[in-house]
Parts: C-alpha cells; structure tokens; sequence
C-alpha cells in the first residue's frame, strides 16, 4: 500500500477523518495543558508587586463602577508603538491582584496601565471634573460629584476579606485595620501615618484631592490612577532579565 493509497482511507471517510482530527487535536491540547497542572503558578513574580491598598481598592471600585473600562484598556502590549508612547509593555504580574482585571478592549481614551505618577493630583481633580478644562476637544465625561462624595469606609474590611477569598494575600492585621487605613492615605500628618506605612510599605501617603475632611471618591480614585504602573522598576527588572 502506498502513502496515497493509505491517506485515501481518511479522505473517502468523513467519520474516519473527523476521529483523526480529533485525535490529533488531543495530543496537541494535551502537550499544552498537561505541564500548567504541575506548575505552582504561571505568573512570572516580579518585584515590587503587592496587594492594593484599602484606598486604591476603593479607587478601583469607583473606576469599575462608573464603567472607565468602556473607553480606556489597561495594558501596554508589547508593539513598538505602544510601547513608545506608553512605555514598557504590562507583565502578567501587575494584574495579578486585579478581581475582574481592567485589560478592557476599548481606547477611546488612552491606555491608563502606565499613567500613574504621569501628571500631578491637581491636574486629576481639575480633569476629573472637566475633562474639557484640559482637553478642549475631549469626549471624556465628567464626574465632578466625586469630590463631593465621601467614601463608605464601613464595608472596606469586607472588600478586603472578599479579596482574600480569590486569592490576594491581605493578613489579618491589614483587614482589621482596612478603614482605618484608608483615612490613614490621606493624611501623612495624622496619627495613623506610621501604622499604614508599615503595613503597606511604599505606598504613596497623600491627600490627593487637595481638600480638607474625610477621603472623599476622588481621593480614592486618584490614589488609584497614580499607582497604576509604578510598582515595578523596570529599569532593574530589565537588568534582572538580561541576566537570565
Ligand atoms: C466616553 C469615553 C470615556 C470615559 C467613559 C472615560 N474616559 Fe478618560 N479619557 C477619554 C478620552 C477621549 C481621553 C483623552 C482626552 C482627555 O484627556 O480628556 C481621556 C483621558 C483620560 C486620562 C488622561 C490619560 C493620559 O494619559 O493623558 C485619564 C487619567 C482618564 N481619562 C481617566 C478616566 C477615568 C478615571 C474614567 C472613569 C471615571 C474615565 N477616564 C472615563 C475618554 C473617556
């Protein structure tokens, strides 16, 4: 029997064929997902990297809530054109404490990944609350109530512990203190200031929306949108990677 005459079992037998594609479909799948079951985790642990704080989480609330996603995707994807405007491409890392992740697959906006530390808290509130105070062309909405609305610190242990659950490291001392801290942010004068330091070291200690009181929406949403794409020092994480 010849190759051709062999091959001509599969192609006379539509039955014969389908059960060998599926056979070869299978072995491939299996080449695939076998390894990942042996693996602990198939993120890369990047230095820097950590939970948010109870603050920044009340941040990402807010920007899930009013639907941000819509219009602006978080990731930087490894194009040189993105890569030049946005600056290094994300790593799988710096969303792994994400619950849903901020991807999205829209850019009426910009990518937000990398805009951390971008432009200053001022700018956010004047931003927040006008897009067109800055951007006279832009199509971005408004949302000035969220310098008016103070944030329900209450259910923030809740959120936290909620965390926990999908698998964000928060300890028990983060969680029992998780109102406490989020007032703690913005404030680097008061009481709290040490104790927040200490349980999210690096974390930026400021009174983002400029105004006096209780952390308001805007407060949150700030602290947010300044983290974003700055724990990572990619200087030494790409140092690190040419050592590899
Ligand atoms: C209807 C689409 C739309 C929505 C919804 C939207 N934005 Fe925007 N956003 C834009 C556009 C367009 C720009 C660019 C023009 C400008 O700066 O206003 C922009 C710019 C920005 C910038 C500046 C980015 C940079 O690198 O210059 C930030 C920060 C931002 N948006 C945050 C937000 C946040 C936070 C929300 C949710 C509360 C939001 N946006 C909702 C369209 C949108």
């Amino acid at each position: 029997m010849s190759a051709w005459t062999r091959h001509q079992i599969f192609e006379r037998n539509s039955i014969i064929l389908i059960v060998g594609i599926l056979a070869v479909i299978a072995i491939g799948g299996l080449v695939e997902i076998t390894p990942l079951f042996y693996l602990k985790s198939t993120i890369e642990a990047v230095d820097g990297i950590r939970p948010y704080t109870p603050l920044e989480l009340a941040g990402r609330n807010i920007y899930v809530r009013e639907g941000c996603y819509l219009c602006h995707s978080q990731m930087v994807r490894p194009l040189r054109d993105e890569v030049e405007r946005y600056g290094h491409y994300s790593l799988a890392a710096e969303s792994m404490y994400d619950h849903p992740f901020q991807w999205g697959s829209k850019r009426t906006g910009p990518d937000l990944a990398r805009v951390g530390a971008k432009y200053s808290d001022d700018w956010h509130v004047t931003h927040l609350k006008d897009p067109r105070a800055i951007v006279p062309q832009s199509v971005m909405p408004g949302y000035p109530f969220l310098a008016e609305t103070e944030i329900d610190t209450a259910s923030m242990a809740d959120h936290l512990r909620t965390s926990r659950a999908v698998g964000v490291p928060y300890s028990d001392d983060q969680i029992a203190n998780a109102a406490a801290d989020l007032k703690a942010q913005t404030d680097p004068d008061g009481t709290g200031a040490d104790a927040f330091a200490k349980r999210y070291p690096k974390a930026v200690i400021r009174n983002f929306d400029g105004k006096a009181g209780n952390p308001t929406e805007m407060d949150a949403l700030i602290a947010y949108l300044q983290m974003l794409g700055t724990l990572v020092d990619f200087k030494l994480y790409n140092e690190k990677a040419n050592l590899r």
